[in-house]
């Protein structure tokens, strides 16, 4: 009776058939769905392969090459090492030294392309092709920034001191005629425990004078 109740009466479809027809209707929706969409991702794939160059898994011992102080120095690595083990332990370049060995006390301090750089957290193999410069490539005479930290006790313990100097060599690289304040924003990445900091800056102001002599 209610069958009879909800059919149209001039003959056509009743509630009932069009709510069976419109599932059925979403069920097609349901089943064609997921196929078109997997169709779309196949032609994302293809069309995101063509595009993207194709990415190498490296594994293993690489060889490399490292410009360090003007010389090419070639050794093999994994691909995991970092700059600062791969001078240290490959290539006997030993300035930068091992602290923190978390980019946070700039013993590690390298020259990079003319920047200064943790090496301890920059990949080896991502240093091809650059300049790399460590302190043994420094003027060690009068002029040098070495000489300066001797000169003005940039010093106690040392551990923090080839840093200190490779940071100050890339900052009047960059900027031979520093302030007091630029020199403390300029080896602001590098910590000295022992805490010879105006030792440090008084070196870093005497090596700018010094290059200008
Ligand atoms: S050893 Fe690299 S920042 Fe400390
Ligand atoms: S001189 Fe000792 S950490 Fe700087």
């Amino acid at each position: 009776m209610a069958e009879q109740e909800l059919k149209d009466p001039k003959g056509g479809a009743s509630r009932r058939d069009f709510l069976r027809g419109g599932g059925f209707a979403a069920a097609t929706a349901v089943l064609t769905g997921p196929a078109t969409l997997a169709l779309d991702e196949a032609k994302a794939a293809e069309a995101a392969a063509l595009a993207e160059p194709e990415v190498k898994i490296l594994s293993g011992q690489i060889p490399i090459s490292l410009k360090v102080n003007g010389k090419v120095m070639s050794c093999t690595v994994e691909p995991r090492s970092t700059l600062l083990d791969t001078l240290r332990h490959q290539l006997d370049v030993t300035g930068p030294k091992r602290v923190c060995d978390r980019a946070s006390c700039g013993a590690c301090t390298t020259i990079i392309d003319g920047e200064a750089v943790y090496s301890c957290t920059s990949l080896a193999i991502a240093c091809q092709g650059k300049t790399i410069e460590t302190l043994e490539s420094f003027d060690t005479g009068p002029a040098g920034v070495p000489h300066a930290f001797h000169q003005h006790d940039g010093l106690m313990c040392g551990y923090c001191t080839p840093g200190f100097v490779t940071a100050c060599k890339s900052m009047l690289d960059k900027n031979p005629n520093p302030t007091l304040a630029e020199v403390k924003a300029g080896l602001d990445g590098n910590i000295c425990r022992c805490g010879t900091y105006m030792g440090v800056f008084q070196a870093a102001l005497a090596a700018a004078k010094a290059l200008k002599a």
